[in-house]
């Protein structure tokens, strides 16, 4: 036990869980960037509201949910004693290196993941705790004609102050009664703060992926002559470019054409 313990305590054990909480949270991050793409449908925001309701809902990915939180919190926590650490050891940079020269973004992936982590708590106090813990987010009505498929929408107040959510369905009409975030988003995101914050932090976001996606193969050891050009590309591709700017298009597309 007291192995595991030295091991975790260690630089290199600590490197080792950064690099496994990493990928974890680029996984999150193409299931969140996936289930947002619901707020690009003209629906009303029902497609985005159920699929918030099911993913508070659903007992799986509750406890998901809860491996996802630790995760963030120790990759924040480690990231910050690790930088201290090697800032300590090496206060001024080497006159003269033979290896290739460090990117930007992997000498300063510190002050990028400070600045992510802050955002991630201003992005959950808005929206996460507005939604789970406190009154201030409405209900819609969604009623759908199975025949026709037409839909309308009207605001919905519960007498029940426990109702969550409900789905019924007769004489061929179907009623789904959810909480509305996605109006809280909508309001937010017509907001230029808002706008600017988002677009700030997917742009960090950008280039902290941009390192730590094919950084955390390096550490776990998991490095191809024929593997690692394809990593780099999926961690520059995908990761640094695709997923922020799908992110950074939700509130542009919001303020401005919606
Ligand atoms: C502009 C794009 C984004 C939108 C519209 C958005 C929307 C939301 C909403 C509505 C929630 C609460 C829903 C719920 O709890 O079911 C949420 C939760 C969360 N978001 Fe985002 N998000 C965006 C970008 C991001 C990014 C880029 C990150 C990470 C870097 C992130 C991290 C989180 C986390 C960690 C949670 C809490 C997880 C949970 O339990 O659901 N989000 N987001």
């Amino acid at each position: 036990m007291s192995e595991i313990k030295q091991t975790f305590n260690s630089s290199l054990g600590k490197k080792l869980i950064m690099a496994l909480t990493g990928l974890f949270l680029c996984t999150f991050i193409i299931v969140h960037l996936g289930g947002n793409l619901f707020l690009f449908k003209d629906d009303q925001g029902y497609g985005f509201n159920v699929y918030a309701n099911f993913l508070t809902h659903f007992p799986p990915i509750k406890v998901v949910a809860y491996l996802l939180y630790a995760c963030i919190l120790v990759h924040a926590l480690y990231g910050l004693v690790l930088t201290l650490k090697n800032r300590k050891a090496r206060p001024v940079a080497y006159a003269s290196q033979n290896k290739a020269p460090a990117s930007w973004s992997s000498k300063n992936m510190g002050l990028l993941g400070s600045i992510l982590f802050l955002f991630i708590v201003i992005h959950m106090g808005d929206f996460w705790y507005k939604y789970k813990f406190t009154h201030s987010v409405g209900y819609k009505e969604y009623r759908t004609d199975v025949l026709t498929n037409q839909t309308t929408v009207t605001d919905f107040v519960p007498v029940d102050p426990t109702f969550e959510h409900s789905s019924t369905t007769a004489n061929d009409v179907e009623i789904v009664r959810v909480k509305d975030i996605h109006t809280l988003v909508s309001t937010s995101f017509h907001n230029v703060w808002y706008l600017i914050l988002y677009v700030i932090a997917m742009g960090t976001l950008a280039f902290h992926l941009l390192h730590g996606f094919q950084s955390a193969f390096q550490t776990l050891g998991w490095t191809h002559r024929k593997y690692t050009p394809v990593v780099k590309f999926i961690g520059t591709w995908f990761f640094a470019v695709i997923i922020p700017a799908g992110f950074a298009l939700m509130p542009i597309v919001y303020y401005f054409f919606r």
